[in-house]
């Protein structure tokens, strides 16, 4: 196969296993590139790509920029902070303005679930979902089993453990439906007031302690806990939260093997994650971000192959 099912990627869910697997290995010879003294090839040279970001992103948006100009696409940058949004345009309007300047492809994040959805119905550019909301975020996903695969040589059968505020985590979605098409087993560990009622019939394992989700997995993937979607309490306090919920090194000690901690980042330091953890041989988080650049190379050199 080398060509993806489907013209945008709009949530993992959508996607096969086969299409990651294309993606990984597309991602492989872009990693070459990324290690060349000259890290640019011209495969988007006729290509323009608009970065659309209705919410603040450091990681994504960066490495999107990096992906687009390593590919030498032309690049356009809209940030909704700073933009006629503010005076009322639609998403829509918006959106058909930007393509109208001959625009071909749309990476967009949203703070509403389904928004790249939306757009895909209605304007004829390739869209690539860089985070919509609650609900997912698929080249984190990527990046992340991808991460899982160079470090532990693959991603079959490992165990992962995901982590922390589940309920607000487009990246937990999206994690979920990666590793388990890539034949992961999945854990998901927090307080019950953080664990979407639904979990269990995505076919993941739940834990309520923290020391047993670490005890079975392979790959800790620790989330952030996202005060700013969070309307009402659902715990006490973050120093409650980091008490129960806080990975430490001491909790690593007590276990009789090595295992993987990831995150996606931003790190709330000391309160999802303490910094002997996050900074120690067992963290591959700088790995993950690195990775991002090719992973988002190879989604978008594979998207306009099928314009
Ligand atoms: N992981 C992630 O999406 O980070 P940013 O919000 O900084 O893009």
């Amino acid at each position: 196969m080398s060509q993806l099912s489907s013209r945008h990627l709009l949530g993992i869910k959508d996607i096969t296993a086969e299409d990651i697997q294309l993606i990984f290995e597309t991602a492989d010879n872009f990693k070459e590139v990324l290690n060349r003294p000259i890290k640019k090839v011209p495969s988007l040279r006729d290509i323009t790509i608009a970065n659309i970001f209705f919410e603040n992103s450091t990681r994504t948006k960066l490495s999107f920029e990096l992906a687009e100009k390593r590919l030498s696409a032309d690049v356009v940058n809209f940030s909704s902070s700073n933009s006629s949004v503010k005076k009322g345009e639609t998403l829509i309007d918006t959106v058909n303005n930007i393509l109208s300047m001959k625009v071909d492809m749309v990476v967009m994040r949203h703070s509403s679930p389904g928004a790249p959805h939306f757009l895909s119905r209605n304007i004829k550019a390739n869209i690539v979902n860089a985070g919509d909301g609650t609900h997912e975020h698929p080249t984190q996903a990527l990046l992340d089993a991808f991460s899982i695969r160079e470090k532990l040589g693959d991603v079959a059968g490992k165990k992962v453990a995901i982590i922390g505020d589940i309920l607000h985590s487009r990246v937990a979605l999206s994690n979920i439906f990666c590793l388990q098409k890539l034949g992961a087993e999945v854990m998901v560990c927090g307080p019950i007031t953080l664990l979407p009622k639904h979990i269990a019939s995505l076919g993941v394992k739940i834990e309520y302690d923290i020391q047993k989700a670490l005890e079975w997995c392979d790959v800790a993937n620790i989330l952030r806990i996202q005060l700013e979607r969070q309307q009402i309490k659902y715990f006490p306090s973050l120093r409650e939260y980091s008490l129960f919920y806080g990975v430490n090194k001491k909790m690593l000690d007590r276990l009789d093997k090595e295992i993987v901690i990831m995150h996606p980042g931003p790190i709330n330091r000391g309160v999802e994650l303490n910094s002997d953890v996050a900074d120690s041989e067992h963290s591959i988080i700088l790995h993950q971000v690195e990775n991002g650049v090719a992973i988002r190379m190879a989604v978008l050199y594979l998207l306009a192959g099928v314009r």
